[in-house]
């Protein structure tokens, strides 16, 4: 069940541009064409970064359900998102008693990263539609980068390679104080990655918010607030300021 607070977030607490005629409506139910296709100029990506327990994965799911009547958005993960991906996820977050290498770890986001590319944002891109990812390269950049120590330069090849130099359109990096963040993700039992000892996630955080600092146009940072449905009003008016620039104008 949502929150009470989220029942006051309307769709139309933003510009969607012109209401779309009622005629069109009708032959949008009736599926003669989805509003996406038609409107959307290009496949949009966007993705959700943020230290532990910063509730990425809630806001991306709330930023589809919103995203989802007009736009058919798709949702995906890293580690993840593909048949390959899921079981390298349990790898990599769910092992126990094996001591996997910051190298190994590296390869294997990479690995799923590389798959997820081909086989879901690739495509879906090419179709015009908005993808939503939850984490991309630079949770590697932070990661494995600050976190870990792997040189920036390896990191930065690696991605390329992975992502075929795709960059996100759109990168919402919620922020949250590491102590804070650790709790709320270690409550519900923590795996592999939040296990890891808490300089390791500072670094990491300072490496998310230094990212940002470089990319300025790319990466907005929104402060985690108690209220998930303010944190969430912030995440829309990012992701509708990018979805309008890519509209077609009538
Ligand atoms: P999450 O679904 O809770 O974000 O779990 C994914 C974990 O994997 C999280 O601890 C961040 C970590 N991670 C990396 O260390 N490097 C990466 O490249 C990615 C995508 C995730």
């Amino acid at each position: 069940m949502a929150p009470e607070s989220l029942k006051t977030l309307r769709p139309l607490d933003f510009a969607w541009g012109r209401i779309p005629s009622f005629r069109r409506g009708i032959r949008q139910a009736q599926g003669f064409y989805p509003e996406r296709s038609r409107r959307i100029k290009k496949g949009i990506l966007i993705t959700f970064e943020g230290p532990e327990g910063c509730g990425k994965s809630t806001h991306a799911k709330l930023l589809y359900d919103y995203l989802k009547a007009r736009h058919a958005p798709v949702r995906t993960r890293e580690p993840g998102g593909t048949k390959f991906g899921e079981k390298i996820r349990s790898v990599l977050l769910h092992s126990k008693g094996m001591d996997i290498s910051v190298l190994a770890e590296l390869f294997l986001f990479e690995a799923c990263r590389a798959q997820l590319v081909k086989e879901v944002i690739v495509p879906a891109l090419a179709d015009k539609r908005i993808v939503i990812c939850d984490r991309f390269s630079d949770a590697t950049t932070a990661y494995q980068g600050y976190g870990g120590g792997i040189p920036l330069k390896q990191i930065e090849q690696l991605n390329e390679m992975a992502t075929r130099r795709l960059n996100p359109d759109l990168t919402i990096l919620l922020d949250v104080d590491v102590v804070t963040g650790l709790r709320r993700a270690r409550a519900k039992g923590a795996d592999r990655m939040e296990k890891k000892e808490v300089s390791y996630h500072k670094r990491l955080r300072a490496g998310y918010l230094k990212l940002s600092r470089e990319n300025p146009d790319r990466i907005k940072i929104i402060e985690v607030e108690k209220d998930i449905a303010k944190t969430q009003k912030l995440v829309r008016r990012e992701v509708m300021s990018v979805i309008q620039r890519y509209i077609r104008a009538r």
